[in-house]
């Protein structure tokens, strides 16, 4: 052996020197010219955008796919048709129940408050109400920050602000998934007899909830049709983003790389849908109607708005409180 190759073995041994032959093939370093004129030849790259190789080396198969040109094509989708229907329906969900709002106007107790008042809500279905309702919240706006933010806030508040603020909800947004999951188990627990559906469904679809016209209230047990609509979305719909979330937070774990890509879209095409519903409900539930917030704050309210809305349940409560006769 020379001495320049004992020298060389001795070098490579220790780790500080790498021949170049074998630096032009290690990861990371720049190829030689005859190298990068074998990469860049257009069948080379033609046969990785079909899937026939290209992997990253270190990864297990399908989490090293170099290239995935259906990628391309969720992209649009999703920047695309995903992002604008979505924006649609929230502005057009959004203008109707202003409208609704000025035609309408605020539903009023028929005969003002009673003063009275009467349990509506327990303390466990208030607790079950605002896991749901506040871990949605926070999805809600982390998520629609995610679908539009880059060009409705990044252009408002620059993009150092925006991408701290993006970090942030995206920890929120997969943190409170399990709130939002954890919540819907309860009241699905507790509501679930109450908004199958009853006799007196009908004659509310009939009347249109009585949401068109002053002074018509269709009778209702604990919940009304409408309410009835939208615990159930709630629960269908809830359970159908979260699982699609689930997967999406373990990844390749319940699907590959276009699995996971249709989980996006699905996921957050129905959050959306879901949203567009809340959209309603928080209006109903505050400027909308006099007297139904309570119902989730106290846990009470007052006797003429149960009379008014819920009749058929007032008469079912003081049945059950009413003391027989000596
Ligand atoms: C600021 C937000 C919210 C307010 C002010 C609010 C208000 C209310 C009120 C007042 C009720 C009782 C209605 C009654 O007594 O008949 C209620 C019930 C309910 N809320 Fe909310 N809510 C909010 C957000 C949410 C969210 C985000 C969800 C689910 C994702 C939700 C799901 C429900 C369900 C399933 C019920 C029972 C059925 C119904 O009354 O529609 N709420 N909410």
């Amino acid at each position: 052996m020379r001495w320049t190759t004992f020298l060389a073995s001795l070098l490579i041994i220790a780790g500080c020197w790498v021949p170049p032959a074998m630096a032009a093939s290690s990861d990371g370093d720049i190829p030689t010219a005859a190298q990068s004129d074998r990469i860049s030849q257009p069948d080379t790259w033609r046969a990785i955008r079909q899937g026939e190789g290209g992997f990253i080396a270190g990864q297990p198969a399908q989490r090293g796919v170099l290239i995935q040109s259906e990628g391309e094509s969720w992209r649009a989708a999703r920047n695309g048709k995903l992002a604008w229907y979505a924006g649609l329906a929230l502005v057009g969900v959004s203008l109707a129940i202003g409208a609704f709002y000025l035609f309408r106007g605020k539903i009023m107790m028929e005969g003002g408050p009673s003063g009275k008042t009467i349990l509506r809500f327990t303390r466990i279905e208030r607790i079950g109400h605002w896991m749901t309702a506040g871990s949605f919240l926070v999805l809600g706006i982390s998520g629609l920050n995610m679908l539009f933010g880059r060009w409705l806030l990044e252009p408002l508040i620059g993009k150092t602000l925006f991408s701290w603020l993006t970090w942030a909800g995206k920890w929120l947004h997969n943190l409170s998934g399990f709130v939002f999951i954890a919540g819907m188990v309860v009241i699905f627990v507790l509501w679930a007899r109450d908004n199958l559906w009853d006799r007196y469904d009908a004659g509310w679809i009939a009347h249109g909830g009585g949401l068109l016209k002053k002074g018509d209230h269709p009778p209702a047990a604990k919940f009304n049709f409408g309410q009835k609509t939208q615990f159930w979305m709630v629960i269908v719909v809830g359970a159908l983003v979260s699982s699609t979330g689930i997967s999406l937070l373990f990844p390749f774990s319940f699907a590959d790389l276009a699995g996971m890509q249709v989980m996006q879209l699905v996921h957050a095409a129905l959050a959306v849908v879901m949203v567009l519903f809340i959209l309603g409900h928080i209006y109903i539930g505050t400027v909308g109607m006099e007297g139904a917030s309570t119902a989730v704050t106290t846990g009470y309210v007052d006797l003429e708005w149960a009379r008014t809305h819920h009749a058929v349940w007032v008469a079912e409560e003081e049945t059950k409180t009413a003391k027989p006769a000596e």
